[in-house]
């Protein structure tokens, strides 16, 4: 079976197709809707947005478009990091809709637990009262499931105090030398899926001759090795191209890393 076929499941018990198109940094217009109507032409069910990645009408028009039944799609978008006055996000999450041009998400994530320009920042207890909004809109049935991006164990941990229904998801930055092993092992005991956003580093990894040695011995390119590897580790990975080759490629990932080309890859430590 295709990778772009296969699902996890998440805590809602709904699937989630394992590999998704991710598309921070694709700007609105042509850009992204072409890359979105190729990920989709070559069967990518899943497509990840944002409302400050600016590019959702241009996302939500190409989904539209495809004439793909809305069940068989699976559509992220997230509450920007910077709103963290409760009062604020259903008004966000109404915005991100109407650029969709959508009746639902799959997913609605908190993009970060801090806004952008005070990363590390104390907002435990905002996230708390933000969390309440996403349960609301969660159990109105317009978002599918609920969950975060960027939260580190701290950050969980609080969340965990005061919260009604457990993430479906965490998003994280995750990659061969970057991978968050305490954020990955709370968040998997306590059944919430990792997904992998920048899984090639935005590119760094590309030319890192120690994963290319791997790659030349299946034959196959750094970029299916590092997404490969993602998957191996039992996340999600959200690769990002604007290029349809690429976009191919980065879903060709029939293969299997032996176990101890899996630990060596696990114990690289890259200055990224
Ligand atoms: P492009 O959009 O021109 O294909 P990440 O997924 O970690 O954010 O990395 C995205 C970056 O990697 C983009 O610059 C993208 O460029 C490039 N990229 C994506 N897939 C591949 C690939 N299979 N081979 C080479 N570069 C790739």
């Amino acid at each position: 079976m295709n990778i772009l076929d296969e699902t996890f499941t998440l805590n809602t018990g709904a699937p989630i197709p394992k590999v998704g198109f991710g598309t921070w940094q694709i700007p609105n217009g042509e850009q992204a809707y072409d890359s979105t109507v190729a990920a989709l032409k070559n069967g990518y069910r899943h497509i990840d947005t944002a409302l400050v990645y600016g590019n959702e009408e241009s996302v939500g028009k190409a989904i539209r478009d495809s004439g793909i039944a809305r069940n068989e799609l699976f559509v992220t978008t997230k509450l920007p990091a910077e709103i963290k006055d409760a009062t604020k996000v259903l008004e966000a999450f109404e915005t991100s809709m109407e650029r969709l041009g959508l009746e639902y998400v799959d997913l609605y994530l908190i993009h970060a637990p801090w806004p952008w320009t005070e990363i590390g920042a104390d907002y435990r207890k905002e996230n708390g009262e933000v969390w309440a909004e996403m349960e609301a809109i969660y159990n109105s049935g317009r978002a599918k499931a609920i969950g975060v991006s960027n939260f580190v164990v701290s950050d969980l941990k609080a969340l965990f105090e005061t919260a009604q229904v457990v993430p479906a998801v965490n998003q994280i930055r995750y990659f061969i030398g970057h991978t968050q092993e305490a954020t990955v092992a709370l968040s998997t005991e306590k059944g919430i899926l990792v997904e992998a956003y920048s899984p090639l580093a935005t590119g760094a990894l590309l030319e890192n001759e120690q994963i290319a040695a791997i790659a030349e011995k299946y034959g196959k390119s750094v970029a299916q090795i590092s997404l490969r590897f993602v998957l191996q580790n039992g996340l999600l990975p959200l690769p990002k191209s604007t290029n349809e080759t690429r976009i191919k490629q980065n879903a060709d990932l029939d293969f299997e890393i032996s176990a101890d080309d899996m630990d060596y890859l696990n114990s690289l430590e890259l200055s990224i």
